[in-house]
């Protein structure tokens, strides 16, 4: 089985290399994405491959349940690195409905070590409660509280110092929430997007006066 893989791997690059001769030796050189995926590490949601971008064009992290958390040194890093090297115009954080991930947050069983990261979902099922209870369905639950848990990341991403710190430069970062629905392919824009700190503050009412200049 792993074999096909190869196998697949060798054809795909002669494809690439017959429609496109330089396409691998432009790459090599330099990456100049203009995006950053953070999405859910789910295998039916493939970040390039739903966004039709190709290799070089997309600056992906992905983790169990797209999490964004201030604490995580592997996130953080792959921010860093995307702002201030990459300089990337856009962060894309991207949830998906039925994620596996979040309905285990709402299920207060205990997992193991998954349910550390899973906590701030957690954190966000109390912040909603009373909307989310008055959902029956459990699977409507899930998926509504998939749309609260990619914009309380866009909320983490707002308060992020390396993004704080592009806005206080005026370098152009714009943060936006996705949601992917797995029946259609369809991606939905959750209106979260903020470009600075004022219209931070803005969306997410209620946050940041802290980090607010004057
Ligand atoms: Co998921």
């Amino acid at each position: 089985m792993v074999k096909t893989l190869l196998a697949n791997n060798a054809r795909w690059a002669a494809n690439k290399v017959e429609g496109d001769p330089e396409f691998f030796t432009r790459l090599v050189s330099q990456q100049t994405p203009r995006f950053l995926w953070i999405g859910c590490s789910d295998s039916r949601v493939p970040a390039n491959e739903l966004l039709g971008l190709a290799p070089g064009e997309l600056f992906v992290h992905r983790n169990v349940a797209n999490l964004a958390p201030p604490q995580d040194i592997n996130c953080l890093s792959v921010l860093q690195f995307s702002i201030e090297v990459l300089k990337v115009e856009h962060i894309i954080v991207c949830g998906h409905y039925g994620c596996g991930g979040v309905r285990v947050a709402m299920e207060g069983k205990r997992n193991g070590l998954i349910d550390h990261w899973i906590n701030p979902i957690r954190d966000t099922y109390d912040e909603h409660a009373k909307a989310l209870f008055g959902i029956s369905d459990v699977g409507a639950r899930v998926n509504a509280l998939c749309e609260h848990n990619v914009k309380a990341q866009v909320r983490n991403l707002c308060a992020n110092p390396f993004v704080q710190d592009a806005w206080s430069r005026g370098q152009k970062l714009e943060l936006h929430g996705w949601i992917y629905d797995l029946r259609d392919g369809l991606l939905q824009d959750l209106g979260t997007s903020v470009a600075d700190a004022q219209q931070a503050a803005r969306v997410f009412p209620g946050h940041y006066t802290a980090l607010l200049k004057g």
